[in-house]
């Protein structure tokens, strides 16, 4: 081999490389020989390209060694660009030397396994390329939304994971023992989020939540990545406002930055860019009233579950907000209408087509009498919500939040049957490992 330096494979492909020499190094997605020619399909980061070798060009033992090596093995290889209609991208490199850095064990992923094998796998099959795009889709996913927060000037803030209280209500925390006593996983950040926004005003976290909810549904999962914003001064007009904005940021970013993984997943990038505010916004009430029209068995303080998602949303194109909730199906933190005592200032936004809550926010309640009643209603020791009260006695200011769920964005815009496919390692009641 020359010490020419190694050039990401995508190159291969630029105008200007055709005939040139290239150096390149990676994986062996495919591999084929017949009559003293070697075919194989080499990825790395930047794309995969069809590499030929002859063993007359190669010599034969080079050539064996090269032949040998196996799905998912990894070489250095260097050849020149040609033009090949049949190859992927009309262009292959014609190999004079080939390196064998690991010829690899017999790949043990094929088509059609069982989805616990794949699961038990997750750390091989998360190369396939239906989750290379998935994962650059999540990463591009999160530098928009950074940079969407970044623009309006919201701080990104580092809330703690371990916990002395469960904020959004006992039952579905995680508990462990922290030296002796009782300690939880986050199930959100908002409690902390309320407390930076008085030095900072508008503040985010992208941090892990868990949910101990043995739900086995394809939008449940035990640990998933949640960004959550809290804004001073703003209702919740303003906030639902602030939640469509992004969200369609974000999603106009992954149809202009990676149009291409979006169509080797099936969603097309255009309609990824239709999703444009603004949502449809209609009160709890309302929904109620249409859930009944089309026969369902609901009546003012049902809560809306999956069925009745499904039934809001199935012939909408864009998100819908469901706002006005009563009082309690919701949270102990949430406003009360000023209009309707048995109402809150919150909003849940459904994605289209039945994919489910995308997100969740209100406007927060600033009244300590009426924090405190709901503190106590939850059966909890008001001593241990003291320091959030604390918040409401030293310039409590009206504010409003929402917290997001990563993986079901995602899901929503990529498609996904089940809310596992958009986590390399998915934590689910029956999973852990990998
Ligand atoms: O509606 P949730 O429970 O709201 C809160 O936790 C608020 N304290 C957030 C806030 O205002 N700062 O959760 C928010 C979002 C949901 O809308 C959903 O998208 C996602 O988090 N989520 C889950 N995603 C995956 N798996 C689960 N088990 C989820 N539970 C909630
Ligand atoms: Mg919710």
């Amino acid at each position: 081999m020359t010490d020419r330096p190694f050039e990401p494979i995508a190159r291969v492909f630029a105008p200007e490389a055709l005939g040139r020499e290239v150096r390149l190094r990676g994986w062996v997605q495919k591999s084929r020989s017949s009559g003293g020619i070697l075919f194989l399909i080499l990825r790395d980061r930047s794309g995969v390209v069809q590499a030929t070798a002859r063993r007359d060009a190669l010599g034969p033992e080079a050539f064996d060694a090269a032949e040998h090596v196996q799905v998912e093995g990894l070489l250095r290889i260097e050849g020149s660009v040609a033009e090949d209609r049949r190859a992927p991208g009309g262009r292959e490199v014609r190999a004079r030397s080939i390196e064998v850095v690991d010829a690899g064990r017999p790949f043990p992923i094929f088509a059609d396994q069982t989805e616990e094998f794949r699961l038990d796998k997750r750390h091989l099959v998360i190369r396939s390329p239906e989750h290379v795009a998935t994962f650059r889709l999540k990463a591009e996913l999160l530098r928009a939304l950074r940079e969407f927060l970044d623009r309006e000037e919201v701080l990104e803030t580092t809330p703690p994971i371990l916990s002395g209280n469960a904020a959004e209500g006992g039952s579905e925390a995680f508990r462990f023992d922290y030296f002796g006593r009782p300690g939880f996983l986050s199930q959100t950040a908002q409690l902390y989020l309320e407390a930076l926004l008085f030095p900072h005003e508008r503040v985010y976290a992208l941090t892990p939540s868990f949910r101990a909810e043995k739900s086995r549904t394809p939008r449940h999962l035990t640990e998933y990545l949640h960004l959550e914003v809290e804004l001073a001064w703003c209702d919740l007009s303003q906030l639902l406002d602030f939640v469509e904005r992004m969200i369609a940021s974000g999603l106009r970013a992954l149809a202009e930055r990676r149009p291409k993984e979006l169509e080797l997943l099936g969603r097309p990038p255009k309609e990824l860019a239709a999703i444009e505010p603004p949502f449809p916004r209609i009160r709890y009430a309302e929904a109620i009233e249409r859930l009944r029209s089309a026969g369902l068995p609901v009546q003012w303080g049902s809560d809306l579950g999956s069925a009745e998602e499904r039934a809001l949303t199935l012939e909408e194109r864009l998100p819908l907000f469901v706002t006005h909730y009563p009082r309690e199906l919701k949270a102990f933190y949430m406003l009360q209408s000023s209009d309707d005592p048995r109402t809150v200032e919150a909003a849940d936004l459904l994605a289209p087509e039945g994919y489910g809550e995308l997100v969740g926010g209100s406007c927060r309640e600033t009244e300590i009498a009426r924090l405190t009643e709901r503190i106590v209603g939850m059966g909890v020791d008001v001593a241990e919500y003291e320091w959030y009260l604390d918040l409401r006695r030293h310039g409590s200011v009206p504010h409003a939040g929402f917290g997001l769920g990563i993986e079901r964005v995602l899901r929503w815009a990529l498609r996904r049957e089940h809310i596992r496919e958009t986590t390399p390692f998915p934590r689910t009641p029956a999973r852990l490992t990998p």
